[in-house]
């Protein structure tokens, strides 16, 4: 039996009206009375409770007044009094003055923000369930101001976009603060989408001033009013308009102008709380969108847009795509120091120089560019049409499979060693950025953990690229065998090392030694590692290398040099094989296993923070071994928690190093190519630079970053944490120095047992470490001096102890 909707309402009708009346929150604000920060019952509501007025928390200590939706999962704001100047989270009140005039004070009694209002009129403060926030002559029932006049990014339901209204959007995910995109009637009254840079403005949206009727646009009608009602149909005079895709009474609706720089209409689940993309404008492609990724950026769809920068550019800010980038070089005129960097399937819209030709060839257009001092670089297609296009700016730059253009950047000479390195580096992409670029994709889920959205975006960041086969410039190895290579001598120190107890070993022995290679211990980028033992008992860990062409003299001596390193925080080389095709290492065998095992993945061990310390403090003395008191300086140029191993005394000891000397490519520039890992990656890597001893600085300080917050950085190793994934450990943790809240970071496991300065020590040498620019990070040497000033007596002690 059905039971009519009237009686279920009548018996609900107590209940209804009893949770209306017992909503917290206040109707009004009278004369005389205000809202404050600190107070979590200082809010308005609206009669429905659909919205909610009050300090929104935009940051640590820092709220702004605000109106949000109150059933949306993630509190979504529609309207800030003070968008672009946040205040304390002590003492800031919203006050209305018995004048007639609304302020909001800052701790400190500034006025950041107010209604400019006068009234002599009894007065008071409503927030009314369309979202409009009144002041209102109680007298005379009349509106003195509201906020539907002063729209931030949103417009609701039923209120009116005008002549003086402009929406702008947010600067980026979560920030609020003023963006560069703007909704707005132009001069021939028509609303467009603009981008209004610091240094360019432009329309995006509709495509352009000549298609305005293509668009069914008409510039004839200035009244300049657009208007959503209730049931989600858009008017607007200049006769465009379209209807919500759930168009009806019932969802609530808001038209925000994203971050991103698309208008998207959206309606709330009340059940989920989430918000249903309802409209956006057709043909409005995100890549298109202009300023997105900013100067030199480039958009790319991966598959949602993202944002890289060009080989030999360096992105500006890290949590800022819009600020583009910058190159790494400064260009001269003088055509004979000049170059191309080629970028395939890549397009720089606008910005053309009035030397465009068509029907001319690549050569001739590539002279063009090279003999004008203003030309960027050009564009130029494999379609036959010979179409030249020279850039005087490279903006609004774009990828895409199906593109047929080759941008051509003009860089210094020397910069490109070949346009197959050139591709290698510029096709990847620095993915986690879509984090902030994403809208549609939302699921309810996603927005509902994704409740502190400012952290989130301040987290979310990329640093990283994923498995590039990288350029390994090893000139400590060339320095190394310049003397050496191709030639007896190099015969001879192989000689040399075998009399210092470095054996080479027979396949048998080695095949004998492994049980058949068995037991499989660890694989990486140069092979397989198997655990042995050997004819006099030693336990040994045998690596078959893969891919080695070098020759059997070459290899002899390039191992011979790596078996004379010795250190104690170095793995030990024992020995070798070269027979036929097997090329093996041997080395002692590290008890313990790799760092990462025992850091990222559920391991028995637990490491305490006396052991990390002397990790750190370990690994930077294996490593300053290396690069400066070793025979000659020698780069890792691999340093990672997989490549660091534990011995039983839980003493570090840096493995895998002497790599990209055995894989060297033959040739004499000293160039080899090594696997690069993700997320330890220093920036120079992807500049095409000559990588020094700095590289393994920046790598190191990576590791330390892990050690502090049990966090991986290449994301892939913890198999507990998804969310770190696209995290950024130098991000997260230089944030949580400036708000002095670093043990928000600190790996839980280690339960709050740390040593305050140590801690304060390691962060700091860490984020000297991980700087972007090379030449202030320290070298290994300092480090290792920083990190031992803090050691504690006892920990000296043990060090000691396990020394002798
Ligand atoms: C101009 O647009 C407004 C709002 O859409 C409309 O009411 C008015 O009739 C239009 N005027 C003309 C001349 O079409
Ligand atoms: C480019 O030139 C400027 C000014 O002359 C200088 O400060 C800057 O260091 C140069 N940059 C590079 C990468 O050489």
């Amino acid at each position: 039996m059905e039971i009519p909707l009237f009686y279920i309402i009548l018996v609900l009708a107590p209940f209804l009206a009893c949770a209306l009346a017992g909503l917290p929150g206040l109707s009004t604000l009278s004369p005389g009375n205000s809202l404050a920060v600190e107070n979590e019952d200082d809010y308005l509501v609206s009669p429905n409770g659909t919205f909610t007025g009050g300090f929104y928390k935009v940051g640590t200590n820092a709220y702004c007044f605000s109106i949000w939706f109150t059933n949306s999962a993630d509190k979504t704001v529609v309207w800030m009094a003070n968008r672009d100047r946040p205040v304390n989270g002590k003492q800031s009140r919203l006050t209305l003055h018995d004048s007639g005039n609304l302020v909001l004070l800052d701790a400190d009694g500034s006025i950041v923000w107010s209604s400019n209002t006068v009234s002599s009129a009894a007065v008071e403060v409503r927030l009314l369930e369309t979202g409009n926030l009144v002041l209102i002559n109680r007298e005379k029932n009349v509106v003195i101001w509201e906020s539907f006049d002063f729209p931030t990014d949103t417009l609701l339901a039923s209120q009116r976009f005008t002549r003086n209204t402009t929406l702008v959007s947010m600067r980026s995910r979560g920030t609020y603060l003023l963006g560069f995109y703007n909704l707005k009637f132009d001069d021939n009254n028509v609303l467009d989408l603009l981008y209004n840079g610091p240094l360019l403005s432009s329309v995006y949206w509709p495509n352009s001033v000549s298609t305005i009727f293509y668009n069914g646009r008409t510039p004839y009608n200035s009244s300049r009013i657009a208007v959503l009602n209730e049931i989600g149909s858009f008017k607007s005079s200049d006769n465009f308009r379209f209807n919500a895709s759930d168009y009806g009474v019932g969802p609530k609706r808001r038209l925000t102008l994203d971050y991103d720089g698309i208008l998207r209409l959206y309606s709330l689940d009340e059940s989920t709380g989430s918000w249903k993309l309802s409209w956006r404008p057709g043909g409005l492609d995100s890549c298109l969108v202009q300023g997105l990724c900013g100067v030199n950026g480039i958009c790319t769809y991966n598959p949602l847009p993202t944002c890289t920068c060009p080989t030999g550019f360096k992105r500006n800010n890290p949590s800022d795509w819009s600020k583009g980038c910058s190159p790494l070089f400064n260009l001269t005129c003088d055509p004979a120091e000049l170059d191309f960097v080629e970028l395939h399937k890549t397009d720089y819209y606008g910005f053309d120089l009035n030397t465009y030709q068509a029907g001319i060839a690549l050569e001739t257009c590539r002279e063009k560019c090279l003999n004008d001092c203003k030309c960027k670089g050009f564009g130029y297609a494999l379609d036959g049409k010979g179409q030249c296009f020279p850039k005087g700016a490279l903006r609004n730059g774009y990828r895409n499979p199906s593109n047929r253009m080759i941008m051509h950047i003009k860089v210094p000479k020397g910069m490109v060693k070949s346009i197959e390195e050139t591709e290698a580096v510029t096709t990847n992409v620095l993915d986690c950025s879509t984090g902030q670029l994403v809208l549609e994709n939302n699921s309810p889920d996603d927005r509902k953990t994704n409740k502190n959205g400012y952290m989130k975006y301040l987290i979310a960041f990329a640093a990283s690229v994923a498995g590039i086969e990288m350029i390994c410039t090893g000139l400590g190895w060339w320095y190394v065998f310049r003397n050496h290579a191709d030639n007896e001598e190099s015969v001879d120190a192989g000689y040399i090392a075998l009399a210092l107890g470095f054996k080479r070993f027979t396949y048998s022995e080695l095949k004998r030694a492994t049980k058949n290679f068995k037991k499989e211990i660890g694989k990486g980028g140069f092979g397989t590692v198997y655990k042995g033992v050997l004819d006099d008992d030693r336990v040994v860990a045998v690596k078959r290398l893969e891919g080695v062409l070098q020759g059997h003299a070459q290899f002899w001596a390039e191992v011979s040099v790596i078996g004379k390193i010795n250190h104690r925080n170095l793995v030990k080389l024992w020995g070798f094989c070269a027979e036929n095709e097997h090329k093996i290492l041997v080395y002692e065998y590290v008890e313990n296993g790799s760092l990462d095992k025992i850091l990222f993945f559920d391991s028995p061990k637990v490491l305490g923070w006396d052991q990390r310390y002397n990790i750190a403090v370990g690994t930077a003395k294996g490593l300053a071994y290396l690069h400066e008191e070793c025979l000659e300086w020698v780069l890792h140029c691999d340093v990672k928690p997989q490549n660091i191993l534990i011995d039983s005394h839980f003493e570090p000891k840096v493995a895998d190093f002497g790599m990209s000397m055995l894989f060297k490519d033959g040739n004499d520039r000293g160039f080899s190519k090594v696997r690069g890992t993700r997320g330890y990656l220093a920036p120079e890597w992807m500049m095409n630079l000559k990588i020094d001893a700095k590289a393994d600085v920046y790598s190191y300080g990576i590791v330390l970053l892990e050690l502090l917050t049990g966090k991986s950085a290449s994301g892939l190793e913890s198999a507990t944490s998804l969310d770190t994934e696209c995290s950024d450990l130098v991000e997260l943790t230089t944030e949580s120095i400036r708000e002095e809240e670093l043990e928000k970071i600190i790996d839980p496991k280690l339960k709050d047992k740390y040593n305050k300065e140590q801690l304060k020590r390691m962060v700091e040498v860490a984020l000297l470490c991980v700087k972007d620019d090379r030449s202030t990070r320290p070298a290994m040497s300092k480090v290792v001096e920083l990190l031992m000033e803090m050691m504690s007596e006892n920990q000296m002690k043990i060090l000691k102890r396990s020394t002798d």
